[in-house]
C-alpha cells in the first residue's frame, strides 16, 4: 500500500503523476514540494483505497470517473484563503480612481463587466459588488452590471454561491458594511440578496489556454486576479497576463496581488503607480500609440508641500530605476542602480532594486549577493529577507532559505499587522507574514 507519504514518494509513477496534475491545474507551486504534494495526494488515494500512483493516475485519466476525481484532488491542492476587502488599498483605488474613470468612459453604453479570476469562496467578488452598490448606486442606475467570478475548485464555487461566511472572513470589513450587507444567524453571516444579484460564479481553469474564449461576459472593464498567480510558474503567468489582455476592453484595468508582478510581465500594459499599489491598464489606443505614453502616474490626494521643502535626496535616481524596471526597461534600470552604487555603495534601496533586476534576469547568484547586502546594511529590511528566502529556495539551499524566512517572520512579528512594508508596493505586514509562514511550511 502506498497511502503513506514515504510510500508515495518512492513510487516510480509519482513524478509522472505529479507532472500531469501540475500541467492540468497550473499549480507550479508544488513543483519543488514533493512531500506536500504527496501528503495531499495520499488523502485521495486513501479515500479511494488505491494502492499505487499508477492506479491513481489511471483513475484520473478515466474518461468517466477521471474528471470528478480531478475535482476532488483539486479540492485537496488548492488554497482558498480569502476575506472581504482583502488588500483594502486596491478597493480604495477602485473607489477613488479606477471605477470613476470606467464609469465616465462607459457612460454611453452603460455597461460594466468585471472578472474576479480565482475567486475562491467569493469574498472578492462580493466585496466588488458591495463597493459598487454602496458607493456608485446612483451612477449605476439603469446600467447593465456583471461580476463574473471563476475558480478551479468546484467546492469553493458552491460555497461562494451560498454566500455564508464566518466572522473571520469579515475581519477587514468596515462595521457599517457588516450591518448593511449581511444577515447574521449566530456565528454565520449570509450576504444579502441584493449584493449577490449581479455576481455570477462559474468554473474556469486559468491554466487552460484553450478556454479563455469561453469566459462568460467578456470583454471586461476590469479583471481582478489576486493571490492566484503566486501558485503558477513565471511562464504560465506571462501567458495568463497575455490572455487577460485579450479579454480586456481597451482602457480596461488589471489588478494582481502584491507579490505577483515583475516588470517584464506586463509589456502590453500601461503600468500605473500609486503610493499604495501598482496596477495595470490596457492602453486605450493601439500599441504603436502606447510607445509614446509613459506609465500613467496617478495623482491621488494631492500632498501639500511642507513649509520649507527640503532639497531632493541624493538617492532620487533609485525610484526611477524601479519605474524603469516596472516598464521592462531592464538595461536602463540596472545602469541607474550601478551608477548610484558607485557613488554610494551603502545605498540599501539601490542594492535592493538591483537585486530585483538581477532576479528577474535569472542571475540568481548575483541577486543573492545584492539581497545579502540589503540585510547587511539594514538588519530590519523585510523585503531583503523575503527575496533572499525565495532566491535561496530556488538555488536548492533549503536551510538558508528557511533561515531567511524565519528572520523575516521575527522582524514582521514586531510590527503592527496593518503596517505597510517598506518598498513593498502596498503589501501589509500581516500579508507578508502570511507568505513567510507559507514558505516556511513548504520548506518543512
Ligand atoms: C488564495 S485564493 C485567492 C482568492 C482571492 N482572489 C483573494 O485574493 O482573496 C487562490 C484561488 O485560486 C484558485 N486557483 C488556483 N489555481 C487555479 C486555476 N488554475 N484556475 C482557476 N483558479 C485557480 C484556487 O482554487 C483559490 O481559490
Amino acid at each position: 500500500m502506498t497511502h503513506t507519504v514515504p510510500g508515495i514518494l518512492a513510487d516510480a509513477s509519482f513524478l509522472q503523476l505529479k507532472t500531469f496534475v501540475l500541467r492540468q491545474t497550473g499549480l507550479a507551486y508544488f513543483a519543488d514540494k514533493d512531500t506536500d504534494f504527496a501528503a495531499r495526494l495520499a488523502r485521495r488515494m486513501k479515500a479511494l483505497d488505491v494502492a499505487s500512483c499508477g492506479s491513481y493516475f489511471a483513475r484520473l485519466r478515466h474518461p468517466l470517473e477521471g474528471p470528478e476525481e480531478m475535482e476532488r484532488l483539486i479540492g485537496e491542492l488548492t488554497i482558498g484563503e480569502t476575506y472581504f476587502f482583502r488588500q483594502v488599498e486596491h478597493f480604495d483605488l477602485l473607489r477613488t480612481r479606477i471605477l470613476p474613470e470606467i464609469l465616465d468612459r462607459k457612460a454611453a453604453s452603460r455597461t460594466l463587466s468585471i472578472w474576479s479570476a480565482g475567486s475562491a469562496t467569493g469574498a472578492e467578488a462580493y466585496s466588488l459588488s458591495m463597493l459598487l452598490k454602496t458607493e456608485f448606486a446612483g451612477r449605476l442606475e439603469d446600467w447593465s452590471v456583471s461580476i463574473t467570478a471563476t475558480d478551479l475548485n468546484v467546492d469553493f464555487l458552491a460555497a461562494a454561491r451560498e454566500g455564508v461566511y464566518t466572522k473571520w472572513a469579515l475581519r477587514s470589513l468596515p462595521p457599517h458594511l457588516m450591518l448593511c450587507c449581511f444577515d447574521q444567524d449566530g456565528a454565520q453571516f449570509q450576504i444579502r440578496p441584493q449584493y449577490k444579484q449581479d455576481v455570477y460564479f462559474s468554473y474556469h481553469n486559468l491554466a487552460d489556454e484553450e478556454t479563455f474564449d469561453r469566459v462568460p461576459r467578456a470583454p471586461f472593464d476590469l479583471i481582478v486576479c489576486r493571490n492566484v498567480m503566486i501558485y503558477f510558474s513565471p511562464e504560465q503567468n506571462h501567458r495568463l497576463v497575455r490572455n487577460f489582455h485579450g479579454l480586456l476592453q481597451p482602457g480596461g484595468w488589471l489588478i494582481v496581488g502584491h507579490a505577483e508582478y515583475g516588470g517584464s510581465m506586463f509589456p502590453d500594459y500601461e503600468t500605473v503607480h500609486t503610493d499604495a499599489a501598482v496596477v495595470f491598464r490596457k492602453p486605450l489606443h493601439d500599441s504603436a500609440a502606447m510607445m509614446f505614453h509613459p506609465p500613467v502616474p496617478l495623482d491621488l490626494a494631492p500632498v501639500p508641500p511642507p513649509e520649507s521643502s527640503p532639497p531632493p535626496p541624493p538617492a532620487a535616481q533609485v525610484p526611477t530605476a524601479r519605474a524603469l524596471a516596472d516598464r521592462g526597461e531592464w538595461d536602463a534600470a540596472e545602469q541607474v542602480c550601478r551608477q548610484r552604487l558607485q557613488s554610494d555603495p551603502l545605498d540599501c534601496e539601490a542594492h535592493f532594486t538591483l537585486g530585483l533586476i538581477l532576479e528577474h534576469r535569472g542571475a540568481d547568484d548575483e541577486a543573492i549577493k545584492e539581497m545579502r547586502s540589503t540585510i547587511y546594511l539594514d538588519r530590519g529590511f523585510a523585503l531583503g529577507y523575503y527575496h533572499l528566502g525565495m532566491l535561496l529556495r530556488r538555488a536548492g539551499d533549503a536551510s538558508g532559505s528557511r533561515k531567511a524566512f524565519r528572520n523575516l517572520e521575527r522582524i514582521l512579528s514586531r510590527k503592527e499587522p496593518s503596517e505597510v512594508v517598506e518598498h513593498g508596493d502596498g503589501i501589509q505586514t500581516h500579508e507578508l507574514l502570511e507568505l513567510a509562514r507559507m514558505h516556511q511550511a513548504a520548506l518543512a
